[in-house]
């Protein structure tokens, strides 16, 4: 599994033929780990990751998400195959419940794992759980079987750095950190951030954000996926997997972005 891999959110609103090289380049440079939503763009990004993707389907570590108001165990079968056409395969290696919903956890999981037998996806995880809906989780699937717990995670949003983050690794469960570049609210060059971002970048000859990413991805167990349309940013980003910051530089980001005061009151032991 490639640490860096490639988002798609709000990609419809990019120029198709653009983002269609982008995930391509994006596969290219060993970001195979391709994350989409049957409702990003209401099944247009995945329309647009199916014409990128047609004919190198066996390189893509291909992962979407059901919509937690389809999340009955019939509606999840009917959303996979759906994702499944406009994605253009047979098969998901990652499906996840987008966020909990109100639809029971024990349908949707019925669901995933009916849809593990019938081959139409290879393992399947869940997205923005905190830690009571990943208790809940586990008590209904067991330990060894959620692949991947998705949630935000950014240098300015370390919040999951707390408690989630090592619940997740506690459980085996994989940390998928999305809006790695805080969708597009990035330190900018001239600010303060932007600029010690910058200093540490131009030590290693690649970009801030690839700094960024090299520090979100520092431990193990713990993925990213930023989004890029752009070919030559994804140039730029690939070069964080190969990026390892030292202890002062470590240091030197944490301070710059210090870890705020936990958002969530659970206890956790
Ligand atoms: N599970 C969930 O609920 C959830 C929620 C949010 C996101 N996600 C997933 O996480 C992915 C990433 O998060 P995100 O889309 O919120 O944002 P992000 O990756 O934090 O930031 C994306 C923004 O950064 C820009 N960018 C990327 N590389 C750049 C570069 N080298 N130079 C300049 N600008 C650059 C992109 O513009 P360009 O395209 O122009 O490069 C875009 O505006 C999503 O696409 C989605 O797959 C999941």
């Amino acid at each position: 599994m490639p640490v860096i891999g490639l988002g798609t959110w709000q990609m419809e609103a990019d120029d198709r033929e653009s983002a269609v090289v982008a995930i391509r380049r994006a596969i290219d440079r060993g970001m195979t780990h391709i994350d989409t939503a049957e409702l990003y763009g209401r099944g247009a990004v995945e329309d647009i990751v199916g014409e990128a993707i047609a004919g190198i389907r066996g390189e893509v570590f291909l992962a979407s998400k059901v919509h937690p108001d389809q999340a009955t165990y019939a509606g999840t079968l009917r959303a996979c195959e759906k994702s499944l056409r406009r994605l253009r395969t047979d098969r998901l290696d990652l499906y996840l419940l987008h966020w909990r919903g109100s639809q029971p956890l024990e349908e949707t999981f019925r669901a995933f794992d009916a849809l593990v037998q019938d081959g139409k996806i290879r393992a399947w995880g869940v997205s923005n759980f905190d830690i009571a809906d990943l208790e809940r989780a586990l008590e209904i699937a067991g330990e060894g079987v959620i692949a991947c717990n998705q949630v935000l995670y950014n240098l300015q949003e370390r919040d999951a750095e707390h408690l989630l983050q090592v619940f997740c690794e506690r459980h085996r469960i994989a940390f998928v950190g999305y809006s790695p570049l805080g969708s597009g609210q990035f330190p900018r060059p001239g600010s303060f951030k932007g600029d010690a971002l910058a200093g540490i970048a131009s030590g290693h000859g690649v970009t801030a954000r690839a700094v960024a990413l090299a520090y979100l991805v520092r431990r193990p167990g713990t993925f990213t996926i930023p989004k890029t349309a752009n070919a030559s940013h994804v140039d730029e980003l690939a070069l964080a997997r190969d990026l390892v910051l030292d202890p002062e530089e470590i240091a030197t980001l944490e301070s710059i972005f210090p870890l705020a005061p936990p958002k969530s009151e659970i206890p956790y032991v």
